[in-house]
């Protein structure tokens, strides 16, 4: 089904469309979102995923809620639409993308003298679209950027899914790979199960799969003894937030493949846009990680595969220390440590 990418946030006009990841890859359906309450739940249950995703979707969201709010006025509206972005921004903690769209909607959220309720529902759609539409072009000059660092006939880890799903189109860490394969390099990919919710086997294995890029699909347990007993010449990651140190947040388990690769002398590089550093943050103390409901680790696709009372402990994401990580790929390059100057020079 795919080209070199396919549109999980499509906006409708009057509503917006959101491919259902929960389902993938036996069942491809788009939830129709009607109202900005129908986003939030969409961000929360995980039917959208994927920090730049996450970001996109809570923006038409926005917009939404402009487009649905029953006012009479500018000021009305931009209490309604402030009231929905508060709604949104409490849906999932720990990707900074979320707040970053949720502000740089709110921004064009305001009255000028000319500006009615019509102008400003526009305003809030363009803006939305403007969003999706620069998150690909951004992960698209970050793909061609990032496949610098793999060499033809390379074999490349990753976890959780950083494609066209999790993002607005093409992807960050898978990106980089499907711009390389694009190049005509032959690429395999070691793609990670990514437990509990299984965003590596189920979702980046299905866009592997439909890009015929060669896969080889792991439990996470076996990232070790696969890296001790074959070639692996880098481990990309991509990330739910970096803080100013270059510390990332990234899904549960990048982790413990960072301390691996470091181990097997592989370079740990992260591929992330610019709208996930968060210079507000000095180090990953300060960034928020989101621990999710203990039935996601106790059952699987509804099965249950531990004691239903067993004692449960699911952190959504995990930190890397800047330490680890050779490189960070963006749309406006590739940084290096030391990161503290590299990334405030990217982002000034
Ligand atoms: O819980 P998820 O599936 O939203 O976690 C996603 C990740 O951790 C991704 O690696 C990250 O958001 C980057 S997506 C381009």
């Amino acid at each position: 089904m795919l080209a070199d990418t396919v549109q999980s946030i499509i906006w409708r006009g009057d509503h917006v469309a959101i491919l259902d990841q929960r389902l993938l890859p036996t069942r491809e359906v788009y939830l129709e979102c009607r109202t900005c309450e129908e986003v939030a739940t969409a961000i929360r249950t995980l039917a959208v995923r994927g920090a730049p995703a996450i970001g996109i979707a809570a923006a038409m969201g926005l917009a939404l809620a402009g487009c649905t709010s029953d006012v009479d006025t500018p000021d009305e509206l931009i209490r309604r639409v402030h009231a929905a972005a508060e709604q949104l921004l409490h849906t999932r903690p720990t990707a900074v993308n979320l707040q970053w769209a949720l502000t740089r909607m709110l921004r064009h959220c305001h009255t000028t003298p000319d500006a009615t309720v019509a102008s400003m529902r526009q305003m809030l759609i363009d803006e939305a679209l403007r969003i999706q539409h620069e998150d690909i072009e951004n992960n698209r000059m970050l793909g061609r950027t990032g496949a610098h660092l793999i060499s033809d006939g390379a074999t490349v880890m990753t976890i959780c899914n950083t494609g066209s799903l999790a993002t607005g189109g093409f992807g960050t860490a898978l990106g980089v790979i499907r711009a390389a394969a694009a190049e005509g390099k032959r690429v395999t990919v070691v793609a990670c199960e990514t437990r509990p919710l299984l965003q590596g086997s189920r979702l980046t294995a299905w866009e592997l799969r439909c890009n015929r890029i060669p896969y080889l699909l792991i439990t996470d347990s076996m990232a070790a003894w696969y890296m001790r007993t074959h070639r692996v010449d880098l481990v990309i990651a991509g990330a739910d937030r970096i803080a100013a140190n270059g510390d990332v947040a990234n899904k549960i388990g990048t982790y413990g493949l960072a301390v691996l690769a470091a181990a097997h002398q592989v370079p740990f590089v992260i591929a992330a846009p610019c709208a996930t550093f968060d210079l507000t943050i000095e180090s990953a103390d300060g960034i928020p990680l989101e621990e999710r409901s203990a039935d996601e680790v106790r059952t699987m696709a509804g099965i249950s595969i531990a004691p239903s009372d067993a004692p449960v402990w699911n952190p959504a994401f995990d930190i890397v220390p800047h330490s680890y990580i050779h490189a960070i790929i963006t749309e406006r390059g590739i940084i290096h440590p030391p990161f503290q100057v590299a990334i405030q020079n990217l982002c000034s």
